[in-house]
């Protein structure tokens, strides 16, 4: 196997160099702490191994399942100096597999991907049913697949994909990887990062041995990471919630919700966050995938605030109420992926119409500020006001 030049301590450094005079320049005023943290970040470069620290710009852009996640939304944030993702998540192996040859062909920045721990099976086919049967009166022309018992996405497939491009960067959500898949990913040279919602998830994860955790707010878009589907997420808000997993745990922690300008970047970075993850702030950008409905969504005056629903997926995720969510959430099962799968169909007919009311318009609590342009653009602003935030 080929090694990356990302692993490579020479050319890493040379690249890693410049940019950090680079993101240097951008600082008005640095401190005294700034500089610090530049000579702790470029000692690390020397290290084989993605560490955060390693970031010029502690800055994530999310991995957003469902087409949001591109191979050119990697890159652009990664050569920024951020950390792009993949999202491994619905895809098939296959799939996946070209989209990390896609970024690795086109930088040798460290980037990530995401993976969907597998869901126990099915227990309450019948609240399914009725829901498919609910749905169909409604949607008389939709046609519905047969309700699986267990689906789980590929995961085993996925881990050997990853493990054989050598993926410097792997988080997880739903859960936490088995301890053998978590060994041999770790062999593998990959820095593991577990999301979690609450302090008690945060404590099987450090047990679980990851490198890092995403410590995701009730604020974020999408799904949230909770360990069981049946789980009803926590409501600590997210600068709370990263105190007290601060106060328990010595690991990296990133944080992740509603994130969407400069003056809460630094606020977390000082709360303790070694990183901050965005998702929504990335939506709108020229290297989104995400369905232009969606996108254009996020502006609409008609779509004012979002809200936490199982109605698309049976795992509670937030977005931008619409009709679906209105007529739906109140009776849609706790099952996932089945509730997922069940609605599929249907979203993608409305994708096709152009019919935000019947899309997952997934989206955290920022979304009014999702900014338009160049990934890096907004990466760097962010970047940039966080470093004013700072310095004022
Ligand atoms: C459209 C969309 C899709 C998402 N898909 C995933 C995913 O596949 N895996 C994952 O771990 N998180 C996913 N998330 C959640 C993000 O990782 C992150 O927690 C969230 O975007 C942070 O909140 P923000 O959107 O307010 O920045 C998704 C979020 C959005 C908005």
């Amino acid at each position: 196997m080929p090694q990356r030049s990302w692993h490579r301590p020479d050319l890493c450094q040379g690249a890693r160099g410049e940019r950090l005079i680079r993101a240097r320049r951008y600082s008005p005023t640095p401190n005294r702490s700034s500089f610090q943290l530049l000579e702790q970040r470029s000692n690390l470069l020397r290290s084989p191994v993605f560490t955060l620290t390693a970031l010029e710009i502690p800055i994530i852009a999310a991995p957003m399942a469902g087409g949001a996640s591109t191979p050119n939304l990697a890159c652009a944030v990664s050569e920024a100096g951020g950390l792009g993702f993949l999202a491994g998540g619905y895809k098939t192996p296959e799939a996946l597999a070209e989209q990390i040859v896609d970024v690795q062909q086109r930088t040798d920045h460290a980037f990530g991907v995401n993976l969907f721990i597998p869901q126990p099976p099915l227990t309450d086919r019948a609240a399914v049913e009725t829901y498919r049967d609910a749905l169909g009166r409604e949607y008389s022309a939709a046609t519905f697949g047969e309700i699986a018992d267990a689906d789980d996405d590929w995961f085993a497939e996925k881990v050997a994909v990853v493990i054989e491009h050598r993926v410097p960067v792997l988080s997880f959500t739903f859960g936490l990887p088995p301890r053998d898949a978590a060994e041999r990913m770790h062999t593998a040279g990959s820095f593991l990062i577990a999301t979690v919602t609450s302090v008690a998830e945060a404590l099987q994860a450090v047990d679980r041995g990851v490198d890092a955790l995403c410590v995701q707010g009730p604020e974020s878009g999408g799904h949230r990471a909770t360990f069981t589907t049946s789980d009803e997420p926590g409501t600590l808000a997210l600068g709370e919630l990263l105190i007290a997993i601060r106060e328990v745990v010595t690991l990296p922690l990133i944080a992740a919700g509603g994130i969407h300008s400069g003056g809460q970047i630094a606020s977390l970075l000082a709360n303790g966050a070694a990183a901050v993850q965005l998702g929504t702030a990335f939506l709108r950008t020229d290297e989104s995938g995400a369905n232009p409905a969606h996108q254009s969504a996020l502006l609409d005056p008609r779509f004012t605030e979002t809200v936490i629903t199982r109605a698309f997926s049976g795992r509670p995720a937030r977005g931008l109420s619409n009709a679906f969510i209105t007529a739906h959430d109140a009776s849609a099962p706790h099952e996932y992926p089945q509730v997922h799968h069940l609605t599929k169909g249907l979203r993608a007919d409305a994708a096709r119409r152009g019919d935000p009311h019947g899309l997952a318009l997934w989206a955290g609590t920022g979304f009014r500020e999702a900014s338009t342009g160049p990934a890096a653009a907004v990466l760097l602003g962010l970047w940039i006001d966080a470093r004013a935030a700072v310095s004022s």
